[in-house]
């Protein structure tokens, strides 16, 4: 079989198994598989596969066929300008959740040597991607899961950015003065219809236990400067609203790129 019939049949078979992009899919796991970038597939195209190339890349197809996380079986993902170690220990970095870091980076600007907490940091993205675009930040990042902490751990070293990690409750234990409180919490609900890949990823990086409330209300504790945090599409006006209540300034919503209400972004003075 040459390496074009294998890569059709395979995009076929991830259509049946109701994967979204079957082919952008099966390109990027056969690049991966064989070490080639998605260019060099289509100049290979023809040449045949061997049995050891045929059997990596179908142990990869196969886990993606069964829906498990493109992020997860490549091991590896980008977001922003970097690429980040993924697997089942942390959820995937999201596309919007880029949208949080620009808003975060937009609103300490101005601020010298800013004071930032990325609250339930996962792989690290929001925390690593400020550390990496904002190198003068002081970056504290925390998460409940020991898992997560880790991998945000392993990928602080291979980027070589400093990120002080702390497990914690949310901001439980925390003190000093930041400039930013960042975050993307938890904010399914159960009931909602979910893609199968979902099912892989940690439930506690998931399901909303009432995160996002408690940090609008424990965030003032800490702040002279701008919580943000990433929001449901459905939730954006109650956050703000909640915080207005709490007594924030200068509350705004950010729509995403397919033009969702996606960040509520507030001001905290002491
Ligand atoms: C939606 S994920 C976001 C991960 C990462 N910030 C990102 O945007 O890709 C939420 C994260 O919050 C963590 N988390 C959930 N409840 C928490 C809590 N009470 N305190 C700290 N972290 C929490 C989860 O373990 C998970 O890593």
């Amino acid at each position: 079989m040459t390496l074009g019939e294998a890569l059709r049949a395979s995009a076929e078979y991830l259509e049946r198994k109701g994967v979204d992009s079957p082919r952008l899919d099966a390109e990027l796991l056969f690049a991966h598989a064989l070490d080639l970038s998605r260019i060099e597939l289509y100049t290979h195209h023809d040449r045949p596969l061997n049995e050891r190339e045929a059997t990596a890349a179908r142990a990869l197809v196969e886990r993606r066929g069964r829906r498990e996380p493109l992020a997860y079986v490549l091991g590896e993902w980008g977001f922003r300008h970097l690429t980040l170690r993924t697997d089942a220990r942390a959820l995937v970095p999201r596309p919007e959740t880029e949208i949080v870091v620009e808003r975060a980076l937009a609103r300490i600007a101005g601020a010298e040597s800013p004071r930032v907490i990325d609250v339930g940091t996962g792989t690290g993205a929001i925390a690593l991607a400020i550390a990496q675009e904002r190198p003068d930040a002081r970056v504290v990042a925390t998460d409940l899961s020991p898992d997560a902490l880790a991998l945000a751990r392993e990928n602080a070293e291979r980027l070589a950015l400093a990120v002080e990690l702390v497990h914690a409750d949310l901001l439980e234990g925390m003190d000093g003065r930041f400039d930013i409180v960042v975050s993307n919490p938890p904010y399914v609900h159960g009931g909602e219809e979910l893609p199968a890949e979902l099912a892989f990823e940690p439930r506690g990086a998931l399901y909303d236990e009432g995160q996002t409330g408690r940090l609008v209300d424990d965030a003032r504790r800490l702040l002279d400067g701008w919580l943000v945090l990433e929001v449901h599409a459905h939730g954006a006006d109650d956050v703000a609203a909640l915080a207005r209540d709490r007594g924030y300034r200068d509350v705004s919503v950010t729509l995403d790129l397919a033009g969702r209400p996606r960040v509520v972004e507030a001001r905290w003075s002491p």
